[in-house]
């Protein structure tokens, strides 16, 4: 069990303001007014304690370097009267926050926000990448996705990730597939980022990307994540010359956590993409140099390097789409989630109508506290049997609906009531299933695919001083993706987030086979829920929320909710919370890097755990590198405030017009 005791959220904040403030763009702190208690907001400003940068990797930040999995105690809500940004890097939210400080929305904020953390969690989340985000706009009430999901260039076949060549040389891509030219999808996220602030944007385009322009030309102290990301890729990183340059000293060991770390070259593709959009991204020099990225042949080593077949014109070509969000109720509210190509909605969307047909309050945590509390064992039970259900049914039928469609031609085949009750009625209260079948829906034939493990993703959730909401997930995949670096972003290993084979060993295909300009099937699950209205359709806004974890997402996700609408925790008591779940396997998660899993004596000294292999579960108890960000509206006394939450496994701050806990 690794446990971290690291300083409150709010003492991240006044310096990551500092910073920004040292840069010149963000107003000098306002002092709080004479006879102000301790801990009242003063614009994004909360008086920190210690001064000291959570995960930015300064001298005092004792607790750093950070594991992938660790897990800070202590972490209390935030609230705020209006506006609020909730992100897993302290640099990030402050950007945000200045940006709605100054009365942009949530759109504009989503700019500014993701062009710092492609600066300060590169290893997560850039330009090179891909994202999928929901947008309510409070004053039409509507719910929009946006796709910015990387797509498989024109000359991809069904073996591009397989073999080097399907005819002539059957052995898989060098030096890995992952690390291959053949992973790299055309990036989605500026064109995504265009889009969304076209439609929703206040603020000039071009005046969102001051504050990482200047953090990428004067340089930021690395972080504990990203310190740890570097040490452990360091060889991967290496065959890169770019990546060598910028993330390993000249006798290559890489660089450690606190040192600083300029990205000029970062800076520069910024300045473009404000000054020109996302043409500056897609076509002309940035474009070529990516092509040129994808098309090595050679690592810096020497050694070879499969290269992909991407072209300028799948540059020009990509498109983020504006979606319909998958929206179903669960119990007296809406729940809305991302599309396909994203499995994250549907997945989430199925565990809870199963779910729906248990009595689930009754199970809530033991003891809750800051942390979230004892999970119960019939409470894990239930929610961990309805994901299988869920994984069962998403691991066959759910893929880029663009090429193959769902079950019927729509997600209601897997959504309706009917349908979900009659999966609800496999549970038994006594004993786990273990593996679930799929549904028989559908006349397609498709294989059953496996799920992935991944570590290249963040999670935002803004909310504006109007009331709109975005909440997005963005991701390289893999940490450090492809470890192909060109222009100061690193590129995606998107692909692999196809079925690796086109079909299974009896040659049924997968729903999720590569093709040509497909996108890969996402298990990100960015979600917004509604309260109902009066007469049952969608009434108003109460949360944002979402999670990085690869295939375990929607298990986080999931956790939340049910955290949150079930059994009453706020928003950093749910974040906090034991990441329990399920894929469709005999293995139920527990999160060993929470306090509250004890994991000496093979787990047999914690009732959660022996509890749950009485009823026929494997308790797995691997550390869970969740990255949940959740934004909540509560009323206190009798006034709506805003309660922000985030992940205490990652180095997030909740930053807004804040006002004291
Ligand atoms: O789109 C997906 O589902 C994955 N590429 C996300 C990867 C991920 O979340 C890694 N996380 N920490």
């Amino acid at each position: 069990m690794t446990r971290r005791h690291l300083a409150p959220a709010f003492a991240a904040i006044a310096t990551a303001q500092l910073l920004l403030a040292a840069c010149g763009h963000v107003p000098p702190a306002r002092a709080p007014a004479a006879g102000t208690p301790p801990g009242v907001e003063a614009g994004c400003r909360v008086p920190g304690e210690r001064g000291i940068v959570v995960g930015a990797g300064q001298p005092g930040d004792t607790t750093l370097p950070e594991p992938a999995s660790g897990y800070r105690t202590g972490l209390q809500p935030a609230f705020a009267r209006r506006y609020m940004v909730s992100t897993s890097n302290a640099l990030a939210s402050a950007a945000g926050c200045a940006v709605l400080a100054r009365g942009g929305s949530a759109a504009d904020a989503a700019v500014a926000v993701q062009a710092v953390l492609g600066l300060t969690v590169p290893e997560a989340t850039g330009l090179g990448a891909g994202g999928l985000l929901l947008y309510y706009d409070a004053g039409r009430k509507t719910v929009q996705a946006y796709d910015g999901r990387e797509t498989a260039p024109a000359a991809a076949t069904g073996d591009y990730l397989r073999y080097i060549d399907a005819a002539s040389e059957r052995q898989a891509p060098l030096p890995s597939a992952r690390a291959s030219g053949r992973a790299i999808g055309t990036p989605g996220l500026p064109r995504l980022l265009e889009a969304v602030q076209r439609d929703h944007g206040r603020l000039a385009w071009r005046d969102l990307f001051g504050d990482a322009i200047t953090l990428s030309t004067n340089g930021f102290p690395i972080g504990g994540r990203l310190a740890d990301a570097i040490a452990l890729n360091a060889a991967s990183l290496k065959r890169d010359r770019a990546a060598a340059a910028y993330f390993l000293h000249a006798d290559g060991s890489p660089k450690a956590l606190g040192t600083r770390l300029a990205n000029p070259a970062y800076a520069d593709t910024l300045q473009r993409l404000a000054e020109q959009g996302a043409d500056a991204f897609y076509t002309g020099s940035i474009a070529q140099d990516i092509v040129a990225s994808i098309a090595t042949t050679r690592a810096a080593d020497g050694s070879p390097i499969t290269p992909g077949k991407t072209t300028l014109a799948d540059l020009a070509g990509y498109q983020a789409k504006r979606r319909e969000p998958v929206c179903t109720t669960y119990r007296e509210y809406w729940v809305c989630g991302m599309p396909p190509p994203s499995s994250g909605g549907i997945t989430v969307a199925s565990a809870l109508g199963i779910l729906e047909h248990f009595d689930l309050a009754r199970y809530k945590p033991a003891a809750i506290d800051g942390e979230g509390g004892h999970p119960s064992v019939t409470g894990v039970h239930l929610v961990s049997e309805a994901e299988r259900l869920a994984y069962a049914d998403r691991d066959k039928y759910v893929a880029d609906t663009d090429f193959v469609p769902l079950p019927g031609g729509t997600w209601d085949t897997l959504l309706n009531q009917r349908y979900l009750q009659g999966r609800a009625r496999l549970i038994d209260l006594r004993a786990s299933m273990r593996t679930a079948s799929p549904g028989k829906l559908g006349t397609v034939p498709l294989g059953v695919d496996p799920a992935l493990a991944e570590h290249g993703t963040s999670h935002f959730s803004i909310v504006d001083g109007d009331g709109n909401v975005l909440t997005a997930t963005t991701t390289v995949e893999s940490s450090m993706g492809s470890f192909h670096m060109t222009r100061g972003f690193l590129l995606n290993n998107q692909l692999t987030d196809f079925s690796a084979d086109p079909a299974d060993p009896a040659g049924t295909p997968y729903a999720n086979r590569l093709a040509p300009g497909k996108r890969p099937r996402s298990s990100m699950a960015p979600t917004l829920v509604f309260r109902k209205a009066a007469d049952g359709s969608r009434g108003d806004f109460l949360m944002a929320t979402g999670s990085p974890g690869g295939g375990a997402i929607p298990q986080y996700v999931v956790k939340t909710l049910v955290g949150m609408l079930d059994w009453g925790l706020d928003a950093q008591q749910a974040a906090g919370l034991v990441d329990f779940g399920a894929f469709n396997s005999p293995i139920t998660t527990l999160g060993g890097e929470h306090p509250y899993i004890d994991t000496a004596d093979g787990g047999n000294r914690d009732a959660l755990i022996t509890g749950l292999r009485a009823l026929g579960h494997t308790v797995g108890t691997a550390a869970q590198p969740s990255g949940v960000n959740t934004i909540l509206r509560v009323r206190r006394d009798g006034v709506p405030v805003l309660q922000g939450g985030t992940d205490p496994r990652r180095e997030g701050v909740v930053l807004g017009d804040t006002i004291r806990p």
